[in-house]
């Protein structure tokens, strides 16, 4: 029998889709000094999802402020955007160290994947609430990290689906199951309503990388709820 896969240091990546939008340089590096590990920066544009917020000039403008303390938090670029290919070298070029898509918003998803290896950032591919995972089967080779939507697109604010439960159960296990073949592991993020008082469940089920946007904005104290989420996430990997 073999053991099981050591899980990776937890990341905390709190979404700058909940802070105020007229100061976000000050609000990144607030958060950055707080505790946050990355940004999570998210880009919609208002055809695959019904919202609209910002692409690759704002992203360039606010890489300065993730450096603080001596140490760059990485932009988490997560694209709901429909055709994908184009934006990936302009990310890239903007600071991205890790851009995110939805398969089904790619025509060629291997071919966007490889996209952002050449671009050189890492790459990671998203699941909403209903999208199948069979979308891992032919590319877990080309993938750093597997997002699952813990609610639709498009908002924040919104409540944890408690279905993504048993759905990152089974990403953990297939993930687990790669590392343990080839050696490489790939990171398992979760998107959506994730609190203090649920990080802990949702780590338990198999996440090490946790979005949260008003969780951490809206809260009065980000070091104490950044703390608190590492705390929840990683009593439920020990
Ligand atoms: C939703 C976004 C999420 C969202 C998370 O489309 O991808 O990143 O901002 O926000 P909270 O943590 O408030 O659910
Ligand atoms: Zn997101």
């Amino acid at each position: 029998m073999s053991l099981p896969s050591p899980r990776l240091p937890a990341v905390i990546a709190p979404s700058i889709l909940s802070a105020n939008f007229a100061r976000l340089g000050d609000d990144i590096a607030r958060v950055v000094a707080a505790g946050a590990d990355w940004i999570h920066f998210d880009v919609m544009d208002n055809h695959y999802v019904p919202n609209l917020t910002f692409g690759p000039m704002i992203c360039e403008a606010l890489k300065p402020y993730a450096a603080q303390g001596g140490r760059t938090a990485m932009m988490d670029v997560h694209l709901m955007v429909e055709p994908v290919d184009a934006l990936v070298p302009a990310f890239a070029k903007a600071g991205a160290g890790l851009i995110s898509f939805h398969p089904e918003a790619s025509r060629h998803v291997d071919r966007t994947l490889a996209l952002i290896h050449d671009n050189g950032c890492q790459a990671g591919l998203v699941f909403n609430p209903a999208t199948p995972l069979h979308w891992l089967d032919h590319v877990l080779d080309k993938l750093d990290l597997v997002m699952l939507m813990s609610v639709n697109p498009g908002f924040g604010g919104q409540s944890f689906i408690p279905a993504t439960l048993p759905k990152l159960a089974a990403v953990r296990q297939r993930l687990d199951a790669y590392a343990e073949r080839t050696g490489r592991a790939i990171r398992l993020e979760v998107d959506g309503g994730v609190k203090p008082d649920n990080i802990a469940a949702i780590a338990a089920a198999g996440a090490d990388t946790f979005v949260a946007g008003s969780a951490v904005f809206g809260s009065p104290d980000w070091v104490a709820t950044i703390a608190a989420l590492r705390a929840g996430a990683d009593a439920a990997a020990a």
